[in-house]
């Protein structure tokens, strides 16, 4: 048990006398000071993924560039600018929120299937590290903004490169049957023709296969392809982003290969070929296992001769994988239980029988309405997938340090949920 707690939150959980802590705080006190459900994440766990990636791939210095999409609180983007980061973002929503949090223009990348010509407009005017693309037509967009601001703005064509890795098919971001990228085939007259613009800087290639991705070799295998790529067009890419995806435990039994051999991967199979610098756009391994969802048993429900249910206050609006991808989440009481174990599902109130955070879990019991449960692996596309489904306010986000513990962003209010319908 103890042992499944370091697993899961890289060591920041444990109990003290049958209380769970997060880092230094008690995870009952934050519930009694700022309710629940609420999302809690620890600093130390967010700073330790960083170290460890950073000294992974040290050998190749990359620039490595945050996904905003797996937590986008100002104050996570905050500290991956202090741990000297930049940022890679897909809309407008998220190139302001990355630039309201300090990130200077040449700290970001933009990435996105379907930019729209206002979001390019802003990229090019706000002078961006490099904007990934994904179809031809995007190229005549970004040249009479280029001219617009007289920035020649640099590209890196995002190649779908087929590439099949073990992941659920949802994120699986580089078959040829996703939307994303361009084939290399049609990447091939872009890169003969990349004189032609004027504006247009075609500097390098991307790709990202998808996301929670175990082990390395669909990064060997798709920079086999990229070198085969660029020695058949003859090009020497200044940059090449290899995307995010690397993959966390959600599970304490769950295998995930450490990411210095994801980085021993890479280093392998670039080794004696261009000296391009390589960009990554990590999410989830960064934040992931830095989150939990605190949340409180409303009922217990036990059908005769059947399931038991366990109705707690965060449902499908607040952490939406499990409904999504079927994920799993680890389910820990605050208050240590000794007693046999018992098997439940772990249900929100909203209304859809999809609203569930754990099936048939087998938990320590007992069990009992009042009582506080904590949801890991939470920190990535948690709070950034959460809606207000059923008329629920989003919860709460808590930053631990320490003993220290910090609201980041209020719950929301009744108010907040039609702020926009009035008139
Ligand atoms: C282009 C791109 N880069 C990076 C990421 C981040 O992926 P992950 O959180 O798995 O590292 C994503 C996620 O979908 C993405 O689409």
């Amino acid at each position: 048990m103890e042992e499944d707690l370091k697993i899961i939150s890289d060591g920041a959980l444990s109990y003290c006398r049958g209380n769970l802590f997060l880092e230094g705080c008690a995870l009952e006190k934050i519930a009694a000071d700022r309710g629940t459900p609420c999302y809690v994440y620890s600093t130390q766990v967010l700073r330790g993924r960083v170290s460890s990636l950073k000294e992974a791939f040290a050998p190749l210095s990359p620039l490595i560039c945050y996904s905003v999409k797996a937590n986008s609180n100002l104050t996570v983007l905050r500290l991956m600018k202090e741990e000297n980061l930049g940022v890679d973002v897909v809309s407008e929503g998220e190139l302001l929120r990355a630039r309201k949090a300090g990130f200077p223009g040449e700290k970001i990348v933009f990435a996105g299937a379907g930019k729209s010509p206002q979001e390019i407009d802003l990229a090019v005017r706000w002078h961006l590290f490099c904007l990934t693309v994904e179809n031809a037509e995007e190229l005549d967009y970004i040249e009479k903004a280029g001219a617009r601001y007289k920035f020649p703005v640099r590209c890196a064509l995002r190649l779908n490169l087929n590439v099949d890795v073990d992941t659920h098919h949802y994120v699986k971001t580089s078959r040829k049957e996703t939307k994303f990228g361009l084939d290399p085939e049609q990447a091939i007259p872009l890169i003969k023709n990349r004189r032609r613009w004027r504006w247009v800087r075609i500097a390098g290639l991307h790709f990202h296969l998808g996301s929670q991705i175990k082990e390395p070799s669909g990064y060997a295998q798709a920079l086999s392809l990229v070198r085969e790529f660029c020695e058949k067009t003859r090009f020497v890419p200044e940059i090449l982003d290899i995307g995010g995806g690397f993959g966390i435990s959600y599970r304490p039994d769950e295998h995930v290969v450490p990411i210095s051999s994801f980085a021993q991967t890479v280093s392998g199979t670039l080794k004696g070929w261009c000296r391009t610098r390589v960009i990554l756009e990590p999410g989830r391994y960064l934040v992931g296992t830095a989150g939990f969802l605190l949340t409180r048993v409303l009922y217990t429900k036990k059908r005769p001769g059947g399931k038991t249910f366990i109705i707690v206050d965060a449902a499908m609006n607040d952490l939406v994988r499990p409904a999504i991808y079927g994920s799993y989440h680890h389910i820990i009481p605050v208050r240590k239980r000794m007693g046999k174990n018992m098997v439940a599902d772990v249900v929100g109130p909203v209304c859809e029988t999809g609203d569930y955070l754990a099936k048939e879990r087998t938990l320590p019991a007992p069990v009992r309405a009042g009582d506080l449960l904590i949801v890991a692996g939470a920190g990535a596309y948690g709070f950034s997938m959460a809606s207000n489904y059923n008329s629920r306010r989003r919860p709460c986000e808590v930053l631990v340090e320490g003993r220290k513990s910090r609201l980041i962003r209020k719950r929301e209010s009744f108010q907040d949920l039609w702020r926009l319908e009035e008139n």
